[in-house]
């Protein structure tokens, strides 16, 4: 350790040369996030791990993700989510995706014991109230929880979704 500090226009031009393209290898989901913040910073994290954002068609969302969007228009491939949330699940399972639940749940896989995704895989995160719904719950391939010790009942969101990111991209 040198203890100089890089310039952040060097550490970048060192990591990546090309803009996104479309991997469609990893997918994060927050299909039920409502708050701006959470989907900004969602957006941060796909950029990082070189995943792509998958969000409703509405303009909530893309308001949100235009106030949210600090990479100045170099943000990670978007997909929309048309034409319901249901069907488009539904389209991915068929596609061959596995489709990963990040949610408190009996049954989840703890986070240390996620391994990075093989195959093309779905992230969905869910609503900062009410979680993922109990439908879409029942009919993921898996549910990872990710452990807590303190009294919060949860972590915020794009906190959850960002560490499970990191795993499944296999950087963690
Ligand atoms: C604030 S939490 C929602 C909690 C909600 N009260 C419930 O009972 O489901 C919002 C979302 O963050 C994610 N999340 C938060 N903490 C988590 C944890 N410890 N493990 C897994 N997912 C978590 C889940 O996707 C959850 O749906």
């Amino acid at each position: 350790m040198s203890g100089a500090k890089t310039k952040p226009t060097e550490l970048r031009n060192r990591r990546r040369s090309a803009g996104h393209g479309c991997w469609d290898q990893l997918i994060l989901a927050p299909l039920w996030v409502a708050y701006d913040a959470n989907l900004g910073t969602l957006l941060r994290t796909c950029d990082a791990v070189g995943a792509c954002l998958a969000v409703p068609r509405t303009d909530h969302y893309r308001r949100a993700l235009e106030v949210g969007d600090t990479l100045r228009g170099r943000r990670p491939c978007l997909h929309w989510v048309a034409p319901s949330k249901p069907a488009w699940i539904a389209a991915q399972r068929a596609a061959g995706k596995r489709i990963v639940a990040v949610e408190l749940a009996d049954g989840a896989t703890p986070l240390r014991r996620l391994a990075p995704a093989r195959t093309p895989t779905v992230v969905l995160l869910g609503h900062e109230h009410n979680g993922v719904p109990d439908d879409v719950l029942a009919q993921v391939d898996e549910c990872v929880e990710i452990p807590m010790i303190g009294w919060g009942a949860s972590l915020n969101v794009a906190v959850a979704g960002s560490l499970v990111a990191y795993r499944l991209a296999g950087l963690s």
